[in-house]
């Protein structure tokens, strides 16, 4: 254990109520590449869809401690993360039971806050985190409003398509009103294209669009459109090692040592 680190952790959701757009190929291959560039890292599986999970290769049947006992605090983080085939890279696993009525019928002053008292309380201390990045569904749900209060940032994955940008209004907004209500520390990491394909004018356009509104918001580094990441996940793989010479693995390399990079960058000049 490297007691010399004093910090705690970085907590960065990866949140779009839009599906399909890149959120959890996002999370295991940022998550990946942080760890593989010596950070260590936890990922927090928030979909009741578990797909984060299944593509670091837990299966279900070995998820008995999961995300959903976190919340309810029946467990200390260091009880439910599991390693993955990635040195320093842990995960606390999904299963559908995160979409419980349970969660729903919390008393309605705590019910946002779990996943925030479940990640700032001593235990963390005992992970030696660097990073937490945290998998969310895609709405803007009480997981997703869970996920926002907890975290530092937000890194928004943002599909090079149409209509791309009219969600985004909605979630900025909601960003913001976590912000003035419940977490005045929130802050948007930045914006990452997704599924970027360059010889195609719509994407560029996106891009242009993103680039034009929202500034230096918007991650130098774009995710290609790369079969290779759609691929392994079902190799329960991360693409750094299914495939590392791909153009996708490049990319989330890439992702990763300008999300550290951007650490230096005070931030008073990064406020949205
Ligand atoms: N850059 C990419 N290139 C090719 N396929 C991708 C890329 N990013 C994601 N995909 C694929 O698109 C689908 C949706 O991605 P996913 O990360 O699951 O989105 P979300 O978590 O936002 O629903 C998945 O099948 C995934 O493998
Ligand atoms: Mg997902």
């Amino acid at each position: 254990m490297n007691l010399s680190r004093t910090t705690n952790p970085k907590i960065i959701s990866v949140a779009n109520q839009k599906g399909g757009v890149g959120k959890t190929t996002t999370t295991i291959n940022l998550g990946a590449a942080l760890a593989r560039a010596g950070r260590r890292v936890l990922l927090i599986d928030l979909d009741p869809q578990g797909n984060a999970s299944t593509g670091l290769g837990i299966e279900s049947e070995n998820r008995e401690l999961t995300t959903y006992d976190l919340l309810t605090g029946e467990v200390l983080p260091s009880e439910a993360a599991l390693k993955t085939t990635v040195d320093d890279l842990l995960i606390i696993p999904a299963t559908t039971d995160l979409s419980s009525a349970d969660i729903n019928l919390m008393a309605n002053e705590k019910r946002s806050y779990m996943l925030h008292d479940a990640l700032h309380q001593p235990d963390i201390d005992s992970l030696d985190l660097d990073y937490i990045l945290i998998d969310c569904p895609p709405s803007l749900n009480i997981l997703t409003v869970n996920a926002m209060i907890a975290s530092d940032s937000v890194v928004v994955p943002l599909q090079s398509e149409f209509f791309a940008l009219e969600g985004l209004s909605q979630l900025m907004l909601t960003i913001r009103e976590i912000r003035q209500s419940a977490n005045s520390k929130l802050r948007i990491e930045g914006v990452v294209l997704t599924m970027y394909d360059k010889r195609n004018n719509l994407c560029q356009q996106v891009e242009a669009d993103a680039r034009d509104n929202l500034g230096e918001l918007v991650f130098a580094t774009v995710i290609p459109r790369n079969v290779r990441l759609s691929e392994a996940p079902s190799f329960a793989m991360p693409v750094i090692d299914y495939d590392p010479t791909s153009k996708g693995s490049h990319a989330y390399i890439a992702l990763a040592k300008e999300l550290i990079s951007r650490e230096q960058i005070p931030q008073t000049r990064r406020a949205s």
